[in-house]
Parts: structure tokens; sequence; C-alpha cells
């Protein structure tokens, strides 16, 4: 019998779906059999897998037999729809999208941070939100050493967080400036090139957007800490790749920048790059294409005796989705 599973990846022309099939090529997940799905409109196209072109189908539920593992990552609204159909079909559903994150039956997975959480699974498992993993990689062993008692978090978020349209955005804008004619938005509310736009999906009202609600309950539930409180600010900046996040950590346990250091470098995932005097230190155009998160201008809080400042960069579309979903599936197989 040939070895191997039978994988789909629903939302496979998009960016995070895109960066999936790279992924399961770099890692060499075991893919017998791939199937690729995407919207109506590019029924018929090619993806490319291991030099091979795969053509687009259409979501159905009979496309799916025989698949055993579903990495979806076309929308919340799509996987409301598809992740019921696909789980009927016997496949498990990694999903990308915030339609399940929440749902106290559903797992959400960092598998460095809690791979426990997986074992509870009824059919589908969550991948956080991208500026969650990039903010909870380097929380994690801080927890572990001295307790989290609070957190303060503003992001710059690259612009392919918003798929391939917001990435084609970016970059007619640019154009656009750079030739000197009007820059027109045609995905972002407003322009980005050369600009920040501190909103990042509907705001509520509180004042609070939708991303910085997930960045709220989603540390929460990954790191086991009900009632962490965490202050939020996301902001989307001019950038391709990589969201960036500066981080206030307090503890209840005083821990030094030196221990700081030494905990972010033995912890799985995380790079330590700061050498302040050599002005090294993480930045999105060096850690794009990396699947490490990059932590780095790690300092005392001067204002707090038991906190610290740090920065931390993740390329969004490899750790902060397509990598941490392949980990979780590499997880699943491995039972
Ligand atoms: P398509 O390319 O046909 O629009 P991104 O996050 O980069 O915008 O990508 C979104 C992904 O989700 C794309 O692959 C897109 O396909 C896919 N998608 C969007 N709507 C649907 C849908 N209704 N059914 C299946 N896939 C969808």
């Amino acid at each position: 019998m040939a070895s191997g599973l039978c994988v789909a990846v629903v939302g496979a022309t998009g960016a995070a779906g895109q960066t999936t099939l790279r992924i399961l090529e770099e890692r060499k997940f075991p893919v017998r059999d791939l199937r690729c799905f995407a919207s109506e409109r590019s029924v018929g196209k090619t993806v490319t897998f291991q030099g091979d072109a795969v053509r687009v189908q259409k979501v159905e539920p009979e496309a799916f037999r025989g698949v055993e593992i579903a990495f979806c990552s076309a929308g919340s609204a799509q996987a409301k729809e598809y992740a019921p159909i696909i789980v009927r079909a016997g496949a498990i559903v990694v999903d990308k999208s915030n339609a399940f994150r929440m749902d106290p039956k559903v797992p959400l997975v960092v598998p460095e941070i809690n791979p426990h959480a997986v074992r509870g699974h009824q059919g589908i498992v969550a991948c956080p939100n991208c500026t969650t993993i990039v903010t909870v990689m380097p929380l994690k062993p801080l927890h572990d050493a001295g307790r989290l008692r609070r957190v303060v978090a503003t992001s710059f978020q690259a612009a392919s967080g918003a798929g391939v349209n917001g990435l084609e955005d970016l970059r007619q804008q640019s154009l656009a400036w750079a030739r000197g004619e009007a820059v027109v938005p045609r995905h972002f509310q407003h322009q980005l090139a050369f600009n920040l736009i501190p909103h990042i999906d509907k705001f509520g009202s509180d004042g609070y957007t939708g991303e910085e609600m997930k960045l709220i309950n989603e540390t929460r539930k990954i790191l086991e800490i009900p009632d962490l409180p965490v202050a939020p600010t996301t902001v989307r900046v001019p950038v391709f790749t990589c969201h960036s996040v500066a981080v206030n950590a307090e503890t209840e346990e005083k821990i030094s920048v030196t221990r700081a250091r030494e905990l972010f470098a033995a912890f799985p995932g995380l790079t330590l790059w700061d050498e302040p005097a050599l002005n090294r230190y993480p930045m999105p155009i060096v850690v794009e294409g990396q699947d490490d998160c990059y932590v780095g201008r790690i300092r005392e809080d001067l204002s707090h005796p038991r906190a610290l400042n740090f920065w931390v960069v993740g390329d969004q579309l490899r750790k902060g989705a397509a990598t941490n979903a392949v980990q979780i599936a590499e997880l699943l197989v491995r039972g």
C-alpha cells in the first residue's frame, strides 16, 4: 500500500494556501495524494506542488472523500460552511480562520506551547491569528519562568496579512506613489504606502478592533491563563511580509534581561537576535522566509520593577499561518 496521507488545501491560490504548499514540500510532510480547492473563479487553474501542476477544484462534499487532513485558509465564512462537510467526509480540518478559535470544543494550538491541546479535538483544530502566534511565542517561556501578570502589545502588521489582495494593493499604491500618480487604495480603506493604519478588522462598541480582541482572547486560551490582562493596539504598516510586535510583559517574579535572553534562546521556534551595539535586532526584511520568530531589543521596563520590554518579528505567512498549521498536522500524524 502506498504510504502517506491524502491531503486537501482549501484556499490553495491564496497567500496562506500557497505558503502551505511550500511548507508541506519543505518539511517533507507525507503527502500521498493532494487535492487543492479555491473559489469557483479559480476552478481549472493550477497550483504547483513538488514540481507538478495540480488542478484547482470546486469545494463539494464528494471531492473530500478519502481526504485525511484538510488545511483551510479560505476565510471564516467559508470555514463555517466547509469544515463540517469536510469533517463528515472523515478528514481532520486544520483551520486558519477565526471561525472556531474560541469554540471551547476546538483546540487552539501553537505546537511549541500547547501541543497537548490537540488531543481533545473533535475533527477541527484551529490555528491562531497570525499576530497572536508571533506574540505568544516569547510570552510562553517568560510565563513558565516567572508567571505572567499583564501584557501590553502593539503590533506592526504586514500587508500580506490581508491576503494576496492586500499584498497587491500595497505594491500598486507604492508604484503609483513612486511615479507621482494619485494613490488609490483598492483593498485597504486608506493609503497604506508610506502611511500607518491603526485599524485591522471591525471596530467593536468599546473601540477595540476584532484583531485586538483576537490578541486578548487567543493569548489567554493558548497560554491557559483565562484572566490574563492583555492591552493590545494593532496597526497595519507598509511592509509586505512579517508582523512585528512591541511587547511589555509584567511577571509575578522578576526576570532579568540576561535571564530573558537565556529563556528566549532556549525556546524552540524562537531565535534571539539582540546585539544593540552592532545594530542587530529583528526586522521584517531579515525575518521574511524564516520559520522562527526573532526576538530582540530586550530591556527592563524603567517604569516597573518586574516588567520587560522586547520586540518580536515573525513571518506571518509561515509561523503565523502555514508553518504552524503544518506543525499541527505533524502532531496529529504522530498521534
Ligand atoms: P480564489 O483565489 O479563487 O479567490 P487570500 O487570503 O490570499 O485572499 O486567499 C483566500 C483564498 O480563499 C483563495 O485561495 C481564494 O480563492 C479562496 N476562497 C475565497 N472564497 C472562497 C470560496 N467561497 N470557496 C473556496 N475558496 C475560496
